[in-house]
């Protein structure tokens, strides 16, 4: 399905300006080697029952490991952890490689020091378009003390914290509200 009118690079330069936070999915495949991928597509879909979703492309090789019903790991990266973003999002053959990664209570790979961990089961696998949009219960969660690494117009960003009246006209708010600067 083309669409007729909108241009692809005004699409993705549009959806850019939408900021999110950055994971790792992660999955032991048949073999029991682990694979990983960066995926900032992450959303929380349901309190009863726990559901989260995140959207792979059809091609890559994450989704060829991870039939349904089989488990997978989300890392949330905190703000250090773009060295892990980037080796997560080139060759298959180097992303684990130097990480002092661990199992976790479903087997699923997991990395080190993140902000928060989950661990799910595939439900449901939906193709849209050229992703497919993987539908997660998640079994176990914790998460950590820290900031979290986000991603906004193409670009890493830190979260940086100010009082929020510091930079509003009117003041308004007692001071102990806090705004995001990205
Ligand atoms: C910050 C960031 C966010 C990304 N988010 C996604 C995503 O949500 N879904 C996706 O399919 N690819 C995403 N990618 C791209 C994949 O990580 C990258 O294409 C990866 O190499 C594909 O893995 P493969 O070897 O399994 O094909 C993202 C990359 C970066 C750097």
């Amino acid at each position: 399905m083309r669409s007729e009118i909108l241009d692809s690079a005004q699409f993705r330069g549009t959806c850019g300006r939408f900021t999110t936070g950055v994971t790792v999915a992660t999955v032991m495949a048949a073999d029991g080697s682990p694979h990983g991928i960066t995926v900032s597509s992450f959303t929380p879909v349901s309190l009863e029952p726990p559901l989260i979703l995140i959207c792979v492309d059809c091609r890559a090789q994450f989704v060829r490991h991870l039939p349904e019903g089989h488990k997978f790991g989300i890392n949330m990266l905190e703000e250090s952890q773009q060295g892990l973003s980037r080796q997560f999002s080139r060759k298959e053959a180097v992303r684990f490689s130097g990480i002092a990664w661990h199992t976790g209570k479903t087997g699923v790979p997991l990395l080190p020091s993140v902000l928060a961990i989950m661990e799910c089961k595939l439900i449901q696998r939906v193709s849209a378009g050229d992703h497919f949009i993987l539908v997660g219960q998640t079994l176990h969660a914790s998460f950590y003390e820290g900031d979290p690494l986000t991603y906004f117009n193409g670009c890493y960003r830190k979260l940086l914290w100010e009082p929020w009246n510091a930079r509003s006209q009117e003041g308004f708010g007692d001071g102990m509200d806090w705004s995001l600067i990205i």
